[in-house]
């Protein structure tokens, strides 16, 4: 049976480092308050003219690099992420523009802070179809562009990154299983409401700040507990697998009590979870490729070791996956 393992990993992260104390003196917050709720201490934001697509370039840059491949090996570049450059062409067009990958399709998908699992579920099939031998899947996004930095219950939960992991086939390795899910009935808890065909762009839709993001903190963080360690446990279940079966566990970056509390329930160990978000705070589509990389780079999950990565995003969108690591 084939299967789809990650061969290549890479990251790029903006070089504007914004602490909470940044934030302390522009919103009535604390560097207290968000890391204790959050586990938040900076996040990375863009500069100026700085965009997704730039973002994605630069992670499969390095993913190429590490691997040795040229951008004409690539067949198909998926790009995860809900801050596309513009609504159309597709930011997967820009990137391979970009690369001069000529030999590439490719389209992007929206699903938030699932966007990446969901992603490389697509890319896995597309590998198992056995009409594509390189399948670069990303997570990139650019949260900095639709957060109102006003809004204290928002702005300081969010960052901006790209990862991006290279699918090929193997016979041994790669992505075991997985299970996804969607229910729109969470839809009006985490949401961008302006500029879709719903409310499209007016001055009302901006000066109502419906370009910005808007999030029921209290509602998400419930679901995204249950959702996660739902999902993951179901995934272990299915898989014959215990908690000591588990090297590495990476959990989307959303907040450290959600991680922890996923994890707790998993049975896993502190040691067995994979964490950033103290440095990059949430960066949606992007916070699981980003730790894949940093856990890969560091030594934290090597050849053959069981990994599980879950993630819980607006829609709401929620999923797992485990992956037999083959690098
Ligand atoms: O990636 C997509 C999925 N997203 C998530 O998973 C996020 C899920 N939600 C969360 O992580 C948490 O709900 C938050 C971090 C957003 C908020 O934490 P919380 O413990 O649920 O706080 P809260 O919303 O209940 O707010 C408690 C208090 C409120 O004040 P009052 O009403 O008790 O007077 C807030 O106004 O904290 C206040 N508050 C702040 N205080 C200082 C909210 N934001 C801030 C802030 N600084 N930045």
């Amino acid at each position: 049976m084939i299967k789809a393992n990650i061969t290549s990993t890479g990251k790029y992260l903006p070089k504007n480092i914004v602490t909470n104390v940044d934030f302390e003196k522009i919103i009535d917050t604390s560097d207290d308050w968000i890391q204790n709720r959050t586990g938040i201490k900076q996040r990375r934001l863009v500069k100026k003219n700085e965009t997704t697509a730039d973002m994605s370039t630069f992670a499969i840059k390095d993913l190429l690099k590490k691997r040795n491949l040229d951008p004409n090996d690539i067949d198909v570049i998926i790009i995860a992420t809900i801050t596309p450059d513009m609504t159309f062409p597709s930011t997967a067009a820009l990137v391979q523009k970009n690369l001069s990958a000529n030999n590439a399709w490719g389209f992007d998908i929206s699903s938030a802070c699932s966007g990446f699992l969901f992603a490389l579920e697509t890319g896995s099939a597309l590998i198992k179809s056995n009409r594509y031998n390189k399948v670069i899947v990303v997570g990139a996004d650019t949260m900095s562009s639709i957060l109102d930095y006003t809004d204290r219950n928002t702005c300081i939960l969010f960052g901006d990154g790209a990862g991006a992991v290279l699918l090929e086939k193997s016979h041994k390795h790669g992505i075991i299983d997985s299970k996804l899910h969607i229910d729109g009935n969470g839809a009006d808890f985490l949401k961008m409401e302006g500029g879709g065909s719903l409310n499209p762009t007016t001055l009302d839709t901006v000066n109502n700040k419906m370009h910005y993001v808007y999030q029921n903190g209290k509602q998400v963080f419930k679901h995204a507990i249950r959702g996660m360690s739902e999902v993951s446990c179901e995934i272990l279940k299915r898989n014959n697998l215990n908690s000591n079966d588990i090297q590495l566990f990476i959990p989307h970056q959303a907040n450290k009590r959600i991680m922890d509390a996923v994890a707790n329930r998993m049975g896993l160990k502190p040691q067995q979870m994979f964490s950033n978000i103290e440095y990059y705070a949430n960066t949606t589509a992007a916070t699981i490729p980003i730790c894949i990389d940093e856990a890969f780079e560091s030594g934290k999950i090597s050849k053959n070791n069981n990994l599980i990565i879950s993630s819980f995003g607006a829609g709401f969108s929620w999923g797992s996956m485990y992956i037999k690591w083959g690098i």
